[in-house]
């Protein structure tokens, strides 16, 4: 007879699954290290914040909340459906895109299904085809980033397939695939078969929008947040585009008041405010074509990104990460995917960067 337990998960693959690493907090620096002006480059935050426009937008709505939101965001998912050119019926919203992301695989995927994904891929596909009880399949990179002629392959000979993530561009490492390559690849995947084109970082390299994809592939969801570019992460608030009968389906299993009434109505204004988003996009320009500069002058070798990040190679990534935070500052170690001699590195201001360039320097010469 089996034994009972009252702590025995759903599925046994819960058991391999470890809580997310979310970044160190600034605040539990500062009391773990006693240090100061703690600079978080860890969580590919946005360093300028987030457009004025929302502070009004949440003044404003402070006496709502007592209230429970509008349970179907009428007015973001009309923001959103203007700004994006869908319709309605073609919008889910979530509580960050990670909601979104886990909504998929909860809506479509089963302990008999398998989802596919990229070596180095954002860890969070890894989990949630954990979570599910399903088969995770990674797929090797190719220099960092989706190798999208393997992922088919893999796609094809795995009978249960239901459901293919890619980042792009993708997070860790901030590579990139053009629209032309994922759409010669959508064309080629089953139609049974869902594409999740996640796009958190899509306003950094806005020329890989793969928005047009909706139209003309039915298997298609692209699933954006206003974490990012749009520097609304402590809000948490993103949104999916689909086909309307996957938009249902998600709606059927979506938690009735995900988006809360702050976030909603600063979604809104953040959305009308492109101006501040290419603000961000040009600083975010210039400042990783310097920081990249400044990695070549100290022999450090990084992926070139289309994000607001750099992964670089530092060597011990471990000694110098922990040399990083004795100096209040906190980016993000990459050995939970194999990645041991790798930092991921925010883009931060000017100031920020030039910190975080003259910490390195200093550490790199007394190691
Ligand atoms: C590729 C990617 N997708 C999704 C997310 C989730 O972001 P959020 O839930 O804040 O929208 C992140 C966050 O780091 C990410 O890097």
């Amino acid at each position: 007879m089996s034994q009972k337990s009252f702590t025995a998960p759903a599925y046994d693959s819960i058991l391999q699954l470890q809580a997310y690493q979310t970044g160190k907090p600034a605040e539990e620096l500062s009391r773990e290290y006693g240090v100061s002006d703690v600079l978080k480059l860890a969580s590919n935050e946005n360093p300028l914040g987030c457009s004025p426009y929302v502070t009004l937008a949440i003044t404003e709505n402070l006496g709502k909340l007592a209230r429970y939101p509008d349970g179907s965001a009428y007015y973001l998912k009309q923001a959103v459906a203007d700004f994006t050119e869908a319709k309605l019926n073609q919008i889910t919203l979530g509580n960050g895109s990670n909601d979104l992301l886990d909504l998929v695989a909860r809506t479509f995927v089963s302990r008999d299904d398998a989802v596919i994904y990229s070596e180095y891929a954002f860890v969070v596909y890894s989990m949630i085809a954990k979570m599910q009880g399903a088969t995770g399949v990674e797929v090797p990179a190719k220099r960092f980033g989706h190798d999208l002629d393997a992922m088919l392959i893999a796609i094809n000979a795995t009978p249960n397939a239901k459901v293919v993530y890619i980042a792009n561009p993708n997070n860790p490492t901030g590579t990139m695939l053009s629209h032309q390559q994922v759409k010669d690849f959508v064309q080629q995947v089953p139609s049974h078969v869902l594409v999740v084109l996640d796009e958190a970082y899509i306003e950094y390299s806005p020329e890989s929008n793969n928005r047009a994809l909706i139209d003309a592939f039915n298997n298609v969801i692209i699933v954006r947040t206003f974490s990012k570019a749009y520097g609304l992460a402590g809000l948490r608030v993103g949104y999916a585009l689909s086909h309307p009968d996957v938009a249902d389906m998600l709606n059927r299993i979506r938690q009735p008041f995900n988006v809360n009434v702050l976030a909603q109505s600063a979604a809104i204004v953040a959305l009308a405010d492109q101006a501040f988003i290419e603000r961000v996009h040009h600083l975010n320009d210039g400042q990783k074509r310097w920081l990249c500069k400044q990695f070549d002058a100290l022999g450090l070798d990084f992926v070139p990104s289309y994000a607001n990040f750099v992964m670089v190679n530092v060597g011990d990534a471990k000694a110098i990460n922990q040399a990083l935070l004795q100096q209040g500052i906190i980016v993000r170690p990459l050995a939970g995917y194999g990645l041991d001699e790798w930092l991921r590195i925010t883009i931060g201001t000017p100031e920020d960067n030039t910190r975080l360039i003259d910490t390195l320097r200093d550490i790199l010469e007394t190691l």
